[in-house]
């Protein structure tokens, strides 16, 4: 099983990759997730990305192809993963397939979750996660029993440094430049599905779980 979620900021592709990780026991993928963590720990990835986050702009493709070939050879792959938040552009698809072919595997299925652009910036804004286990809530959409704190694992909740609505813009405009493209990428080459992200979160795991038992 080798998945692509794909979709814009804000979209529920990390809350919906967590539910696949676990349904099919492979590894949730997330370059920005790997990202976050460089910085948190500051290490030099964490210097050399944490300034094009900030502005919601894209970390260079060279970089970040770097780190998801060095996952992607890990022996917990040999199973197959999720991918979340890459390939975001044109290039890293082409090395991601390049990757893949040297590996000796193919991509399984590629989904993506449509949601409106009005939609994503309340979204963002919304989103708290969970310090101490990653859970994520939204104020609104998915709030948790006591305000601030997690439902799970009871750690107290932040919100990421790039989820203001100004960086959300930046942000947008980032992906309808130079990740939207992908979804004509993925059509040609015939793997690509789309599902409703303007549904509740359980409707789009729905969906999500019948696309890929299709595939
Ligand atoms: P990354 O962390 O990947 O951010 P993103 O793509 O902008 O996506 P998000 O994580 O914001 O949203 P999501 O789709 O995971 O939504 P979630 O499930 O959390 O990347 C961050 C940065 O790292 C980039 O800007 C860039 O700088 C860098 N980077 C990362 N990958 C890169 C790459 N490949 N190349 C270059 N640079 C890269 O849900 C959002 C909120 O909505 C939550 O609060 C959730 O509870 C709620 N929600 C989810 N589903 C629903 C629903 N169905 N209805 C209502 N609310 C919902
Ligand atoms: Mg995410
Ligand atoms: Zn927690």
């Amino acid at each position: 099983m080798q998945i692509l979620l794909m979709g814009p900021p804000g979209a529920g592709k990390g809350t919906q990759a967590g539910n696949i990780a676990k349904e099919y026991s492979v590894p949730h993928i997330s370059t920005g997730d790997m990202f976050r963590a460089a910085v948190k720990e500051g290490t030099e990835l964490g210097k050399k990305v944490e300034a094009c986050m900030k502005k919601g702009e894209l970390v260079p493709d060279s970089v970040t192809v770097g780190i998801v070939r060095e996952r992607l050879m890990k022996d917990d792959c040999k199973r197959g993963f999720i991918l979340d938040g890459f390939p975001r552009t044109v290039e890293q698809a082409d090395a991601l397939s390049k990757i893949l072919s040297e590996l000796g595997i193919s991509l399984t299925s590629v989904v993506n979750i449509s949601v409106p652009t009005e939609d994503l910036i309340e979204r963002a804004v919304g989103r708290r996660i969970c310090k101490k286990c990653g859970a994520t809530y939204h104020v609104k959409f998915n709030p948790t029993a006591s305000e601030g704190v997690c439902d799970s694992c009871g750690g107290e909740l932040y919100q990421r440094a790039d989820d203001s609505a100004e960086t959300m813009k930046s942000r947008l405009s980032v992906y309808e430049e130079s990740t939207r493209p992908l979804i004509e990428y993925y059509k040609k080459a015939g793997l690509y599905v789309e599902i409703d992200g303007r549904q509740s979160i359980e409707k789009v795991k729905n969906d999500l779980f019948d696309a890929l038992r299709r595939d």
